[in-house]
């Protein structure tokens, strides 16, 4: 396993602000991603974000709004860091565009919402790759120079591998074949590569099989994104899996606010990352919560 003070980072604000945003004891963080709504709309479980933010906001290390959500779904007093949206431009509405995302929100809002960092989706090996590894350099190099952490996502995207990996069939339905599996691993390592080259303090993308390649190929820490929602202890299987393969925690959304149980579902999926519990120990510990 890996943590996030493994890695050879500047002793400047960014190394201070990665202190806020990972525990200091397991190097790890659980980071709640409520941003969707930028390109989702109101996706479920987010439709009224304050409601869904505020029992969950005691066990984030840090959590992930868009501008829009953050102005008017969080206290202003809470001392729960912020990693702030930063592309968009796009909406499902025309999911084929999806790839064509600019800068969003500019880094005086970053700091003038005092954000410790930022987050930007970069659509490798689809046509506006450039644009969107553009968005991340252009940002990170202006925050860079507060110290901001620049976090570049690559688990969102319709490239048809990743499209098949993330829904875990083929265009036909059919079952993935273990060349699909592999594809997965390539193209996850690939991306994840191509932004940690291009100023990503931390990446984040999807845990696949053979997970350990895609960290050791990334210069950056790793968190994983949870994807669509999957039966509980699916998802804490994956987390488990992604943290002994070298992730330094996840940035989580789907998985957390839209289970049954959203405040048990965060402190299972902590005892994961945080106490290195079993996938049996933190599903022990959901039920327990749920049932209390
Ligand atoms: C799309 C994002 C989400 O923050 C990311 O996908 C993590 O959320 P989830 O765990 O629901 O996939 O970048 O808005």
């Amino acid at each position: 396993m890996k943590k996030i003070f493994d890695y050879q980072m500047e002793w400047s604000g960014l190394q201070n602000r990665m202190a806020y945003m990972f525990n200091p004891k397991s190097g790890r963080t659980v980071l709640l991603a409520v941003d969707h709504g930028y390109f989702q709309g109101a996706p479920s479980g987010l439709e009224n974000l304050r409601k869904t933010i505020e029992p969950l906001l005691p066990y984030c290390d840090a959590i992930s709004p868009a501008i829009g959500g953050l102005k008017t779904s969080m206290d202003p007093r809470t001392r729960t860091p912020i990693i702030l949206r930063a592309t968009g431009g796009n909406s499902m509405r025309r999911s084929d565009e999806l790839d064509d995302e600019i800068a969003t929100v500019s880094v005086e809002e970053m700091i003038r919402c005092n954000a410790i960092g930022f987050t930007v989706s970069c659509y490798v090996g689809l046509p506006n790759q450039r644009q969107t590894i553009e968005n991340l350099t252009t940002l990170a190099d202006e925050a860079h120079r507060y110290g901001l952490i620049a976090i570049g996502i690559t688990a969102v995207g319709a490239d048809p591998v990743l499209t098949k990996f993330v829904k875990g069939e083929r265009e036909d339905g059919g079952e993935l074949t273990p060349d699909d599996k592999k594809d997965a691993v390539r193209y996850l390592k690939h991306a994840c590569r191509v932004l940690s080259e291009n100023g990503a303090d931390i990446v984040k993308t999807y845990y696949c099989d053979g997970f350990e390649e895609v960290v050791d190929a990334c210069l950056s820490p790793i968190v994983i994104a949870g994807g669509t929602k999957r039966p509980t202890k699916e998802a804490l299987d994956f987390t488990h899996k992604a943290i002994s393969a070298g992730a330094v925690g996840v940035d989580m959304g789907r998985n957390i606010f839209q289970n049954e149980h959203p405040v048990a579902m965060i402190q299972a999926v902590r005892a994961v990352v945080h106490e290195g519990k079993s996938v049996a120990e933190a599903y022990e510990l959901y039920e327990e919560i749920r049932n209390a």
